[in-house]
């Protein structure tokens, strides 16, 4: 049976839902699967804003086929390039081989790349162009590097509606299409915070750059690539996203992430935020970074004011784990957090020196404390040391 859902009207939501995939992008646990999202608007003339992953083409191109009923499908706006909107674009040209393409100039770049696509039947866009489909039109906004550099938007202004690429989106699969047909505070925030920070944290200043674009438009329907459509408390999201962006923590609060071999590293982690608690702050989570995924890590750093790193040495190393989790910071701009440091060494204590040395190249980090170091287990003096650097955490969070 097919699935679709008229949006505004004549303007049909046409994607699916794909809940078998393990791993989004091979890389993203989707434990809640993940949608990807297609629009088809029917004026006089029609179109269809990107196409979809090929896990939900069934769907997808029935909707398609029922919708037109017969029509010609006259123009394919293309958003952004990855295969996870553009993997229906082959299987699109053989049906409806007439369409018109409309892209911006990566674009061509790209579909040549992917799909040996000469470039006819193309209608290449820029920023501030305008394309009529009948009652209403589009204009385009360019917004590279939100994800991909030939991503661009589109808007309609006779009803204020967004096409928005990657931004806006989340993982996680739709029941409804709408975000106000779901509690999306409470079952699609960590998902929705995730993505953004894994997918297009590291694009910070972009994403700002687009946010100021659109600013002086009227937006009253958001349609991004993945998770739900929105028609209702629209802002709040768009402060989220305003935070996120600027690199501000979203919480006043702390995250602890530790590795632990054998045990002691966690009991001081444990010490660390149990004093943290102790001594007025509540709002503290503690993770094995051995054992949640880096994703959740990475978008867990990036939700909390302050951060306690704690390792052991390991081949004179940082814990492999923990080495992962700080490249993952690095490679996606993490910045202007305070931060806590625990080492543990049985011989030759160096993590400690090591993930300073890691932290000290990330922008406005401030250290919080003395690096605690731990000599194989956690004794009465180092367990002091753990109150000690915990009280201070808590007085730091207070006062921010
Ligand atoms: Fe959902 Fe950057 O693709």
């Amino acid at each position: 049976m097919d699935r679709f859902v008229e949006i505004a009207k004549d303007l049909y939501y046409v994607g699916g839902n794909d809940r078998r995939i393990s791993l989004f992008e091979s890389a993203f646990p989707v434990p809640r699967g993940v949608s990807y999202n297609s629009y088809l608007l029917l004026d006089e003339k029609t179109a269809l804003f990107d196409t979809v992953d090929n896990a939900v083409s069934e769907e997808f191109f029935g909707n398609l086929e029922r919708l037109l009923g017969g029509r010609t499908l006259d123009y394919l706006v293309i958003h952004h390039m990855e295969p996870d909107h553009s993997a229906g674009f082959a299987r699109l040209m053989e049906k409806y081989p007439q369409v018109t393409v409309v892209a911006g100039q990566k674009v061509k770049t790209m579909l040549s790349n992917f799909f040996g696509f000469d470039g006819e039947n193309m209608l290449i866009v820029k920023e501030g162009d305008v394309l009529s489909f009948g009652k209403r039109s589009a204009t385009f906004f360019a917004a590279p590097m939100v994800h991909w550099p030939e991503v661009m938007m589109s808007y309609i202004p006779e009803d204020g509606i967004l096409f928005s690429a990657d931004a806006f989106g989340t993982f996680g699969a739709l029941a409804g299409v709408f975000a106000d047909e779901a509690d999306f505070w409470r079952d699609y925030l960590d998902d929705a915070r995730r993505y953004y920070f894994n997918i297009v944290g590291k694009y910070g200043p972009q994403v700002q750059s687009v946010l100021k674009k659109l600013a002086g438009h009227e937006i009253n329907c958001v349609c991004p690539l993945h998770g739900p459509v929105w028609r209702k408390d629209f802002g709040r999201y768009l402060e989220k996203y305003d935070t996120w962006s600027k690199y501000l923590p979203e919480e006043k609060g702390a995250a602890v992430f530790y590795a632990s071999v054998y045990g002691h590293t966690k009991h001081a982690a444990e010490l660390l935020a149990a004093s943290i608690v102790k001594n007025g702050v509540p709002n503290v989570k503690v993770y094995d970074v051995s054992v949640t995924h880096v994703s959740e890590l990475l978008s867990e750093a990036f939700r909390y004011s302050h951060v306690v790193f704690a390792s052991p040495t390991y081949n004179n190393g940082i814990f492999i784990s923990m080495e992962n989790l700080l490249n993952d910071l690095k490679a996606h701009g993490y910045r202007n957090r305070k931060y806590a440091l625990v080492q543990n060494g049985s011989w030759s204590p160096q993590a400690g020196n090591l993930m300073q040395a890691v932290v000290r190249e990330w922008k406005d980090m401030t250290q919080i404390g003395e690096t605690v170091t731990i000599l194989s287990s956690v004794k009465e003096e180092t367990a002091q040391n753990l109150a000690v650097l915990g009280r201070q955490i808590a007085e730091d969070i207070k006062n921010s």
